[in-house]
């Protein structure tokens, strides 16, 4: 299943080491190929010689030998690696990785490695909530790294709590879905739009809205990653977009409205996660509106529906998913824009759900098919939704 992929395993120092020695035996059981990075404080709680014995590969644990001086090239790890997972990452480990500090040849190596790296934490619950810890997960998913998040559950310190380093066959369920799914997309074109619209009213206002456009993104570089050729139209954001991907950037409702239909047609999948302004102002003043009158009133006209307009011309080859972001009778709402708009698949996300919808890493969603089949699925990273996403066009595609 993954013979012929090298994985990289980095082990730091918390008391879940020990369980990465039934990981590297399910990943050689099936075929991988397996190297392993100890930190010096994993080294208190599992052997490089059982790590070395079952990966069938010396265990690196420092720059260089010192008995032979033979030196250990964490460019050449790095390359090496199809997929580096970092299991369990401490909250030391984390805040480091974060923050590029470099000392030690794990770290090294997560700098210098051009695969995708997965991480997987592990700490007692308090050291997990504490904002310091929640803000270097961000960054690091932000920086487009996968994290398997960390479970509730009996902690070494004896607290209950969330903290539990994920089960290595969970780990391992990743890993095979990463590599398996590779390249399912090959030869199919995805056009995904993303973000806020900003609609003018004069030189220096807009009406918005909070969307970051995080959720388009990941759902571009999964598609990417399936092997698809991807067109982002994506509104005004703070993102840094991976050049593979055809970014169109746009501003209001109608650019994003004239981007889509100029790409359209070329395309097998349309994913419409934008938060488009569903009303813009009706007239744009050329010159800054002054402060004059006690109220003010702007007349606002309905934007076009981008995603109506694509089901009213979508082919019988196209599969077209949409997003609904709802707050009360939010499957009803949601099945009733599925039918009105035509579409195959639409991602619900409630914002009575913490954790889910605009700004968060992380998200919560349903998704609903044409035959009502509804897929609820737990708060988990956004990285992670959009593989649930895909896994589901591919299910559909097939
Ligand atoms: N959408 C769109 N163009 C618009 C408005 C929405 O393409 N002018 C798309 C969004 O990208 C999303 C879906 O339609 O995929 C649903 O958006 P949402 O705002 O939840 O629904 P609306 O149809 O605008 O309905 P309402 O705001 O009344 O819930």
């Amino acid at each position: 299943m993954l013979t012929g992929k090298n994985i990289l395993l980095g082990i730091t120092g918390g008391i879940a080491a020990y369980k990465t020695a039934s990981l590297v035996r399910l990943l050689k059981k099936n075929g991988a190929n397996v190297k392993v990075i100890l930190t010096p404080a994993a080294k208190e709680f599992i052997t490089p010689l059982t790590l070395s014995t079952l990966s069938e590969n010396p265990v690196n644990t420092s720059f260089f030998d010192k008995n032979t001086g033979e030196w250990n090239n964490h460019v050449e790890l790095g390359l090496w690696a199809d997929l580096f997972v970092v299991a369990p990452a401490t909250a030391n480990t984390l805040a480091k990785m974060a923050n590029g500090i470099c000392d030690n040849l794990l770290l090294a190596v997560y700098l210098s490695c051009k695969s995708k790296v997965f991480i997987a934490p592990a700490m007692d619950l308090d050291m997990y909530i504490h904002p310091s810890t929640a803000n270097n997960l961000k960054t690091l998913e932000d920086y487009g790294n996968v994290i398997i998040d960390a479970r509730e559950g009996e902690l070494a310190s004896g607290l209950i709590g969330k903290g539990r380093m994920e089960e290595p066959e969970q780990i391992f369920e990743e890993i095979r879905t990463f590599f398996t799914k590779d390249k399912m997309l090959a030869g199919k074109r995805v056009l995904i739009t993303a973000g806020p619209t900003h609609e003018k009213i004069d030189p220096v206002r807009f009406i918005g809205n909070n969307s970051t456009g995080k959720m388009g993104l990941f759902l571009a570089e999964e598609a990417i990653n399936l092997g698809a050729e991807v067109t982002l139209v994506i509104g005004p954001n703070n993102l840094t977009i991976n050049p593979l991907i055809n970014c169109i950037n746009i501003q209001s409702a109608q650019e994003m409205y004239e981007a889509v239909h100029q790409n359209v047609e070329r395309a097998d999948i349309i994913i419409m996660s934008a938060a488009v302004a569903d009303y813009s102002p009706k007239i744009v003043s050329d010159i800054k509106i002054k402060k004059k009158t006690d109220t003010l009133t702007i007349e606002l006209a309905p934007t076009k529906d981008i995603l109506k307009s694509v089901g009213e011309i979508k082919t019988s080859k196209q599969l077209l998913v949409g997003f609904a972001l709802e707050t009360n009778n939010e499957k009803e709402n949601a099945t009733k824009k599925l039918q009105t708009k035509n579409l195959d698949l639409i991602v619900l996300n409630s914002l009575n759900d913490k954790g889910a919808g605009f700004g968060f890493n992380t998200n919560k969603v349903t998704i609903i098919d044409k035959n009502n089949n509804a897929d609820e699925f737990e708060l988990k990273s956004k990285s992670l939704v959009a593989t649930d996403i895909f896994n589901k066009i591919i299910s559909l595609l097939s």
